[in-house]
């Protein structure tokens, strides 16, 4: 595809994957606000349009190193894909790292009295993407696969696909607002001077959570819930 002012955000990254690092620089959403055009996306941000046109097209041909092409994976292997990488790494990552906030929070609140907000937001955050994440597990993602297979339409149980899929947008939104939180919390995943190797390594882990997260909800809701939506279309109306 073309990179146009009135492309969204979301299928620019779908489209080139690589592109998903420029605009974490700049700071654009990519993921949870990927629906908006680039020009729209950029004018919130306060960035010249034209200037951001021009670095995207000078960063398309960059590789994407680590990152996969999920536009050119049917549906079953995205899901198996996000499944074995995206969930995994939460489900390992979001117990490990609650410990060792509290931990930072009790001791260290003198070098950042903000410190003592981020555990409760953390929680929240840990509760909501397990629970999220098994719905995804048991329930949506089994429909995409059923749909991939040609049997139905995936609607049986929650009348059409797109209405479970708009509640899983709804929870990445609430994900997405509580790492914004915690980077407000921690000036932006920041280890003030004197910090512990404690506190520098949760800083440091905050920041690829948050990077992996905005992956993780670009490939749900720019690639593989639009593409579940319209095959769940296609295979009721040829049904009828
Ligand atoms: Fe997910
Ligand atoms: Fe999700």
């Amino acid at each position: 595809m073309s990179t146009t002012l009135e492309s969204t955000v979301g299928e620019l990254v779908a489209a080139q994957p690589g592109l998903a690092r420029l605009f974490g620089k700049l700071g654009i959403d990519y993921c949870c606000g990927g629906k908006r055009p680039l020009a729209e996306a950029c004018r919130d941000k306060g960035l010249d349009p034209a200037t951001v046109l021009a670095l995207l097209e000078s960063n398309e041909g960059a590789p994407a190193a680590g990152v996969v092409d999920a536009a050119a994976m049917t549906m079953t292997e995205l899901a198996d894909h996000i499944q074995a990488t995206h969930h995994a790494y939460l489900k390992a990552e979001l117990p490990r790292l609650q410990p060792l906030i509290e931990k930072i929070a009790g001791k260290h609140a003198g070098l950042n009295p903000k410190l003592t907000q981020l555990p409760a937001v953390f929680a929240g955050l840990r509760d909501e993407m397990e629970s999220h994440m098994a719905k995804e597990e048991q329930i949506l993602f089994p429909m995409i696969r059923r749909i991939d297979r040609g049997q139905g339409s995936g609607g049986d149980f929650c009348g059409h696909i797109a209405n479970p899929i708009r509640m899983m947008e709804m929870e990445h939104q609430q994900a997405g607002d509580a790492v914004a939180t915690m980077r407000q919390l921690t000036d932006g995943f920041s280890a003030p001077v004197g910090a512990c190797n404690t506190y520098l390594g949760v800083m440091h882990a905050l920041g690829q959570l948050e990077s992996d997260l905005h992956q993780h909800v670009h490939k749900e809701n720019n690639i593989l819930f639009p593409r579940a939506i319209e095959a769940s279309s296609a295979a009721t109306a040829s049904s009828v």
